[in-house]
């Protein structure tokens, strides 16, 4: 499959998200019990002159938890050590992380289920006694050694919290979950990202561009930034209502932010399979796509958003999808959700 434009996972085109990240609480838009706690667990570390507690953060790709652990950061005034979970291979990469932090450094450590439980253990003595455990010699001649590690907060990250095992998890002082945005929200990040990135865009064509952003920072960001060529290359710079839908119609990405193959999803779902219930598989072959990326790409979003339901016996479209596409369905075939 192409890269989709709507997709919340990162692109090798959004290398330049760092230009527009918020730097601190105050520019990190929604969200806001997470902000507000925060708050509050970062100014009483302060003051009693500790380190934060360790956080974890988890929920789906593109809301805010890379930017938001940078914000810890700049909000503790620490530096921040970065990591991520596959490319931590063997307890030695680990040690060599843990034996470069500082006093008061903020480790973050990205994808944190994707790390081997083997080296989790690890990680166990570091966050609980700041000591880490190294076995040193080779086979017959080893021995344990106890190192002691300067006091740091560990933020994790991570998409799939139920990966987590629960030893892990219970050693995470503040656990935060990331929720969607609400359209108002995006459209106050969208205008915040053109402000950024020096360009104009009127109030009603951020709201436009807000909803079709399929409640995920990055891909409005992402919108922004494509919708800002057509204004630049078509327009007069400034993106207005009728620049962003005609830029975001050429993109192929509706009003409700389903792209292409979302649509030939449900179209072939309805038009093919009398709306189901059929099985996932079926769906994948008549369209041509890899089951996991049905499962992992396109139905999270659709189902998500009620277009599609799982039942036991396969997907099934809902009346929402019947009446996106614009078809009519038997009377009587949704009388169950009335
Ligand atoms: N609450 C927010 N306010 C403003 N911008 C945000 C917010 N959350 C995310 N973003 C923007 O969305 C993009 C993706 O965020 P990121 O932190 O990388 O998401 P994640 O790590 O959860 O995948 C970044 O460019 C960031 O600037
Ligand atoms: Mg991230």
């Amino acid at each position: 499959m192409e890269e989709r434009i709507i997709t919340s996972e990162k692109l090798s085109t959004d290398y330049n998200e760092i230009n527009i990240r918020p730097e601190f609480l105050d520019d990190y838009v929604g969200q806001r019990e997470i902000k507000e706690n925060l708050r509050v667990f970062i100014k009483a570390a302060k003051m009693r002159g500790e380190v934060l507690d360790h956080v974890l953060l988890y929920g789906p790709p593109g809301l805010g938890k890379t930017t938001l652990a940078h914000i810890i950061a700049n909000e503790m005034g620490s530096n921040i050590k970065t990591a991520s979970g596959p490319s931590i291979e063997k307890s030695g990469d680990l040690a060599a992380i843990l034996s470069t932090l500082e006093p008061g450094d903020i480790l973050f450590i990205d994808e944190i289920h994707r790390m081997p439980s083997y080296i989790e253990e690890i990680l166990y003595p570091a966050m609980e006694d700041f000591e880490m455990d190294l076995v040193i010699g080779s086979e017959g001649k080893s021995r344990n050694i106890k190192i002691d590690l300067p006091p740091f907060t560990l933020v994790g990250a991570t998409t799939r919290a139920g990966d987590l095992s629960s030893p892990l998890r219970d050693r995470f002082g503040i656990i935060n979950k990331l929720e969607y945005y609400t359209d108002e929200e995006l459209a106050s990040i969208i205008k915040r990202t053109s402000h950024v990135l020096g360009i104009e865009i009127e109030d009603d064509a951020a709201m436009e561009l807000a909803n079709r952003s399929r409640k995920t920072p990055r891909v409005a960001n992402r919108l922004c930034k494509r919708v800002r060529d057509f204004a630049l290359v078509e327009g007069d710079g400034v993106i207005n209502l009728d620049i962003a839908k005609r830029s975001l119609d050429r993109l192929k990405i509706d009003k409700s932010g389903l792209d292409g193959i979302d649509i030939e999803y449900l179209t072939s779902l309805i038009t093919k399979f009398n709306g189901g219930p059929v099985g996932v598989e079926t769906i994948a072959t008549s369209i041509g796509e890899e089951i996991t990326t049905i499962e992992d790409v396109v139905e999270p979003f659709l189902l998500q958003e009620g277009f599609v339901k799982r039942t036991r016996s396969g997907r099934v479209a809902t009346r929402k999808a019947y009446e996106h596409l614009n078809i009519s369905t038997n009377v009587g075939l949704f009388a169950e959700e009335d």
